[in-house]
């Protein structure tokens, strides 16, 4: 065969695979056409899902399979976790971590909070960072209660559900100074059933792009509810709704388009970064996040969030009566 012809065998071939890949996943290349963006589109929202059904991204699951599907997600990306992160947001995600810390200002300061305050005993706070995962929340805690506050008691619990996101943080805090110190613990643990931690324990609760993957959130939050003291802090950071509609479009198609190509390079690993998107897309909006906080009994401040970068991330809180 000669050099063209077999050249051209070679280009019909790639074509055929690249067409056949387009009819199997019409919806995953990365140079789509922003029509082809929109089209990731969820199916219209159904005021609530099926009796016995929640969602995995865009699919509808039973909700016995949920939580080991989530766990599949999170023990494939645990090791590339923190590389994917910093290239799917551009490296935002530690700008709002640190704002997020910052803003809740953990840690009892002698100078500046006396001791009535409910967040301030003598023994620093006790806070409990929810699907704490890589402990990315509980060092920045720390190192802020520390540093800012003075306050060498301050002690963070980094609870997950996953022991390979666990192992995955451990490994971290070894370049810490917390690695062998009473302020910082793990414990695996599924935040919609926190028995191992009594009622009106925890000064400070954090959850950071953890609850979206939770299967009964209104659970997890009513958790929170119960463990934290009268008078606690329930802070939430997690992705959210944009607020403009062009800015929206540009980062559907960012997200869509390109943070499952990325994993599937990067990490090798293209459906878990589909989902992760795909469960961006279905967390509820700002207002109604804020209500679910106010239904489970917490007071809530203001509107109820912080909007980050447009509306991308937010922050919300609620406080736990003090009766
Ligand atoms: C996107 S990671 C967030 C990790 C970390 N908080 C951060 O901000 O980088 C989500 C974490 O939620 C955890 N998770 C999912 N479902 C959970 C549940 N029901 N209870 C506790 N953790 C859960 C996962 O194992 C994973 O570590």
């Amino acid at each position: 065969m000669s050099i063209q012809a077999s050249r051209s065998l070679l280009r019909r071939q790639l074509l055929g695979d690249v067409k056949r890949r387009v009819a199997r996943e019409p919806y995953r290349c990365f140079s789509c056409t922003f029509p082809h963006a929109q089209q990731h589109t969820p199916p219209p929202k159904s005021p609530r899902d099926a009796p016995g059904t929640t969602h995995f991204g865009f699919e509808t699951v039973a909700e016995a399979m949920k939580e080991q599907k989530v766990g599949a997600v999170f023990s494939s990306v645990a090791s590339s976790y923190d590389t994917m992160n910093d290239l799917m947001s551009l490296g935002i995600h530690r700008l709002w971590k640190d704002h997020f810390v910052r803003n809740l200002n953990p840690g009892r300061n002698p100078l500046t909070a006396p001791s009535q305050s409910s967040l301030s005993s003598e023994q620093g706070w006790h806070i409990l960072d929810i699907a704490g995962g890589t402990g990315d929340i509980a060092f920045r805690m720390l190192d802020h209660a520390s540093t800012i506050n003075n306050d060498a008691h301050t002690r963070v619990t980094v609870a997950d559900i996953n022991p390979h996101m666990l192992e995955e943080g451990k490994k971290r805090a070894i370049a810490t100074p917390y690695a062998r110190s009473p302020r910082l613990k793990f414990v695996e643990a599924n935040a919609e059933k926190l028995d191992m931690i009594p009622d009106s324990s925890i000064d400070l609760y954090t959850v950071a792009f953890g609850i979206r993957n939770f299967t009964h959130k209104d659970a997890a939050i009513r958790e929170a509810f119960r463990v934290l003291k009268p008078g606690g802090v329930f802070a939430c950071l997690e992705f959210s709704k944009v607020n403009n509609s062009i800015f929206d479009a540009v980062y559907k198609r960012w997200s869509f388009g390109a943070i499952p190509l990325i994993g599937q390079v990067v990490a090798g690993d293209r459906d878990s970064y589909q989902y992760l998107v795909e469960s961006i897309e279905k967390f509820p909006s700002q207002t109604e996040f804020r209500d679910m906080i106010k239904e489970a009994g917490f007071l809530v401040p203001g509107q109820g969030w912080e909007d980050l970068t447009g509306g991308i991330a937010a922050i919300h809180k609620g406080v736990k009566p003090v009766s």
